[in-house]
């Protein structure tokens, strides 16, 4: 952590992260690397071990490219703790939601945890697509409620966009921006509107590279190819498909089509039978590619 002019690290000094999946995984690690006591929530200890297991894989995988030292990887550690219960997040001063992309999902994870914590304590969400202002609105502090969202893979992706619901306070704002930087990212500040900025420019497209693909543009490698090798994108909109998560694309899909009500955003029909049949992506061992 670094040392900043309003003396927020007063404030902050344990963080709770709901969910332990792709992206929860990642901010706890994050958070417990940049000096934050880090309790992560999960469903059950089989969730909560895997998600677990991911940091530890990271960490270890980092200290054999020599990107992290032995010393950094236990002190982050250390710093984390696991836990199965609501209760455990009581102390936090700052609470990062991170789990399924679903408004109702998250409704309830607030309802149990608003309270629990201290007055002071800032709820954070790191959904795609929903609306800040609609989740503060659920909560008893709407001033104490940002949108805080993160990139996939967590710990080597820089940016963070920082979302204002209508009601987010200019302290709750300053300090979130804050602390983003305080994690080694750099934050951008974006609209409370669905997708934010990023994915309102990467979800249409991704969704009509598969729609192209559904109507013969080419096959998958190929068009991956194309985007890697003609665009220099890192990868081509399937592999990031696979990587981001073909049920969490197909949710974002759906809340972003429901607000703008444009065929951009609308899920394609492959889209939502690959997710019927359980083909999740990377995180299932099958999506577009086979893992
Ligand atoms: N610990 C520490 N550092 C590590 C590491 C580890 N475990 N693993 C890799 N690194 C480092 C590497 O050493 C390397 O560092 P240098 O650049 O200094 O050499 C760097 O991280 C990149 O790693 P690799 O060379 O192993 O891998 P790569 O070059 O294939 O890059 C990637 C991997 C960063 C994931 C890249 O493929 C990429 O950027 N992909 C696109 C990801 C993307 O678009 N994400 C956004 C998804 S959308 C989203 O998140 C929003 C949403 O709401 C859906
Ligand atoms: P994921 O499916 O990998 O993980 C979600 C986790 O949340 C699961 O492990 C699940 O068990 C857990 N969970 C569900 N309800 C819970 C509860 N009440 N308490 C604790 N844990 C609970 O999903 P993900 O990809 O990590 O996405 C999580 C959130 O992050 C979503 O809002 C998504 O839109 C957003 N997001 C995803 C990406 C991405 O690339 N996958 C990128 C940025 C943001």
């Amino acid at each position: 952590m670094s040392d900043q002019p309003w003396g927020y690290r007063m404030q902050i000094k344990t963080v709770g992260v709901v969910g332990c999946g792709l992206m929860g995984s990642g901010i706890a690690q994050v958070c417990a690397a940049a000096g934050y006591k880090t309790i992560v929530r999960e469903v059950d200890e089989t969730f909560l071990r895997k998600g677990l297991g991911r940091i530890k894989k990271f960490l270890e995988d980092g200290v054999a490219k020599g990107k992290v030292t032995p010393e950094a990887r236990d002190a982050t550690l250390v710093r984390l703790t696991g836990t199965t219960t609501t209760d455990a997040l009581k102390d936090c001063d700052l609470v990062i939601e991170a789990i399924v992309e679903n408004l109702d999902e998250k409704r309830r994870t607030y309802a149990a945890l608003d309270p629990l914590v201290k007055d002071h304590t800032i709820f954070l969400s790191n959904t795609s697509s929903l609306c800040i202002t609609e989740l503060a609105s659920t909560t008893k502090r709407p001033d104490r409620f940002g949108g805080l969202h993160f990139f996939n893979p967590v710990p080597l992706m820089k940016l963070v966009e920082v979302i204002r619901a209508l009601t987010t306070s200019d302290d709750t704002y300053q300090t979130v921006f804050t602390f983003a930087q305080s994690l080694g990212k750099e934050p951008i500040t974006a609209p409370d509107r669905p997708g934010f900025i990023v994915n309102r420019l990467l979800v249409p497209y991704l969704l009509d590279a598969i729609r192209a693909y559904e109507n013969g543009l080419g096959t998958l490698e190929d068009i991956d190819k194309g985007m890697t090798l003609g665009c220099g994108y890192p990868m081509g909109p399937f592999t990031l498909l696979d990587f981001v998560g073909l049920d969490t694309t197909y949710y974002i899909a759906n809340i972003m089509f429901d607000e703008f009500r444009e065929p951009a955003y609308a899920p394609p029909p492959l889209l939502k039978r690959m997710v019927l049949a359980g083909q999740l992506g990377r995180k299932s061992g099958q999506g577009f590619y086979k893992y």
